[in-house]
């Protein structure tokens, strides 16, 4: 349930409603509808998948009117069938959501007892009925909204029109995101800046408990006490031209190829090139006197803080938790006093990481963010934002967000480490240096695309792939393993080496692929013996290691991929780059949808 948009203008509103929500796709592409009133009347078109598929229904069934919202799921609550499919609608009000109503059971089943008759699986539909009941009483739709609304438990971001109302779009939100767009003569909603940005440059955010009003002239905003209030509007940088893959087939290949550039786009703004050394924007944090770091996280996110986790301890010494957002919330954590919580997101809207940064500020943690995205919800709710330069990411398989979020925690280790005093200038320099070389050496590894895509027909055959790693190799593994299951489909897993023996040894047998990340570290000799044991036991290995580490084991291998000596620091952003060419090979042989893979979102805006 996840990217929702609303328009009130004097143009046809139904083109600008599908170009907002091409822009929301990232939030899910599981079916889309738009309502709009046409001469006072809601009239609906609404298609299973993606929005190409509400675009051919409408091609078919043209959809007139001014006012009118728009949506793109992504399937909670029911399956992503038409039916599902927002805007929920009945005569009198049409509902789009994104967010889950938790309560919907409780509702729904007073709901149909007063004789509502409910048509989806969905627990939006609940609204579409509570505003009914309300309307039916004889309140006004900016009352009857605001009445359904108090009863609502959860998190939602809600657009609303209603029949015979052609000057009215209803906003209102707690959990999730909604900004207003301040047009001429033309007022927007929409779950973010950038699906307004080519309609207007004048945004402002609703705060948790806002109900609007939009009309043509403007909005009426009331917050939860019912107080009318004034969100301060802001021009918006958000640029939301359409993204082109230029020669490559898909976004998912041009943005693994975009990575020498962004990485080095993000580190021009983190190292000066002269001195190598680390400067940061000031951050709300005194790291001399930091007691404790917690990152959160999900997805590849996630991975990139396990990665850091390694950095900030073993460089810069400080105590260091990692967990997944989601259950960091549910597990009574115990913080620090002094200490600070860093959320890890490219999209900066994904619910539980947002939900995660919230709990940890409320148990007193400074709240700081590394987001691609600058003006997202985590950005504008952190005490201290570090941005990654990554540019638009597109594919829902995060590839060049990865490496720069590994890329940013990197640099701010170092400073990290220089402001405990526990690095001198010169180990210092020394780590600047071999992060500064990224770039060069990462182009070097997208050398070895060929040899990866002739690799990844043996892993395109399998039936279940596993990757091996040790230390920040460990974190690599789970991450090839996670680019791999979200594109092909195909089930794989990642191990910490080390344990192999305690479980995972008994799937080895002559059919399985497995992975093994092995720079020549000090980790080196034990991986190799990991790598032994499996091979021992008929496993078929592809063996990424550096020159030095194909030179010792090599010929154990079925296959090896030379990936350039680097210091051990930097290697794990080095060693992203063949995990990610094998699945994304992998998936063009396997024929899946390799830019947007069934049942997921670029981001998760639900918890
Ligand atoms: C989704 C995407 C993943 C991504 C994760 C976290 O599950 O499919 O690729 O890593 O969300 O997203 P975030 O925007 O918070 O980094």
């Amino acid at each position: 349930m996840c990217g929702i948009i609303g328009i009130i203008g004097a143009a046809p509103a139904c083109p600008i409603l599908v170009d907002g929500l091409k822009r929301l796709e990232y939030r899910g592409y599981d079916s889309a509808g738009l309502a709009t009133l046409v001469v006072g009347r809601i009239e609906r078109r609404r298609a299973e998948g993606k929005i190409a598929n509400l675009e051919a229904v409408l091609a078919e069934n043209p959809l007139s009117g001014t006012t009118g919202i728009g949506h793109t799921r992504w399937a909670t609550h029911g399956s992503p069938s038409e039916a599902n499919a927002h805007p929920h609608a009945n005569a009198a009000v049409a509902v789009v959501h994104n967010g889950i109503i938790e309560n919907f059971q409780t509702l729904k089943e007073t709901l149909v007892a007063e004789g509502h008759v409910f048509e989806s699986a969905t627990d939006t539909e609940v609204i579409v009925h509570l505003v009914t009941r309300y309307l039916s009483q004889g309140l006004a739709p900016a009352e009857a909204a605001t009445r359904a609304v108090g009863e609502l438990a959860g998190a939602f971001a809600l657009a609303m029109i209603f029949a015979g109302h052609s000057d009215l779009v209803i906003g209102a939100r707690r959990g999730s995101p909604l900004a207003i767009g301040h047009g001429d003569g033309a007022m927007f909603l929409g779950s973010d800046a950038l699906a307004l940005a080519p309609l207007t440059k004048r945004i402002c955010y609703l705060d948790d408990g806002d109900v609007v009003e939009l009309t043509r002239d403007g909005a009426i905003i009331h917050d939860q006490a019912g107080a009318l209030v004034e969100r301060p509007i802001r021009e918006t940088a958000v640029i939301g031209d359409a993204i082109g893959k230029g020669n490559f087939s898909h976004y998912m290949l041009k943005e693994i190829y975009e990575q020498p550039t962004v990485i080095g786009d993000t580190l021009a703004s983190f190292i000066n090139p002269a001195s190598l050394e680390v400067s940061l924007p000031d951050l709300p944090v005194d790291f001399a006197a930091l007691p404790h770091l917690q990152l959160l996280a999900c997805g590849s996110s996630w991975h990139a803080a396990l990665i850091a986790r390694y950095w900030f301890e073993s460089i810069a010494r400080v105590p260091v938790e990692v967990d997944i957002a989601s259950e960091f919330r549910y597990r009574a954590p115990v913080l620090a006093e002094g200490g600070a919580a860093l959320a890890i997101s490219q999209s900066g809207e994904t619910a539980d990481t947002l939900a995660a940064l919230r709990l940890a500020r409320q148990l007193g943690q400074t709240a700081l963010a590394i987001v691609n995205v600058a003006e997202s919800t985590l950005a504008r709710e952190a005490d201290g934002t570090l941005l990654t330069h990554a540019g638009p990411e597109v594919g829902v398989a995060s590839t060049k967000a990865f490496t720069t979020q590994m890329t940013v925690l990197a640099c701010l280790a170092i400073a990290a480490a220089r402001a405990r005093g526990v690095i001198d200038h010169q180990r210092e320099a020394a780590l600047s240096a071999a992060i500064t070389e990224v770039p060069a050496r990462v182009a070097e590894v997208l050398r070895h695309d060929a040899k990866l895509k002739e690799l990844a027909e043996e892993i395109a055959a399998a039936r279940h792939v596993l990757f091996l790693g040790r230390g920040t190799g460990y974190a690599v593994a789970l991450e090839g393993a996670l680019k791999l299951k979200e594109i092909t489909y195909i089930p794989a897993e990642g191990f910490a080496a080390g344990e192999m023996k305690h479980g995972p040894i008994a799937l080895i047998d002559n059919d399985i692929p497995i992975i093994v990340v092995a720079p020549s570290d000090q980790l080196f000799e034990k991986t190799a013996s990991n790598m032994q044991e499996v091979i021992a036991r008929g496993g078929r290995v592809i063996f990424l290691s550096d020159a030095e580490g194909i030179e010792r084991l090599g010929d154990l291998a079925a296959a090896s991929v030379e990936i350039p000596a680097v210091d051990a620091f930097v290697a794990p952003i080095l060693y992203t780059i063949p995990v990610q060419l094998l699945a994304y090979h992998a998936a063009v042989i396997r024929g899946t949808d390799v830019d947007q893979p069934r049942n997921l979102a670029k981001s998760v805006t639900v918890e």
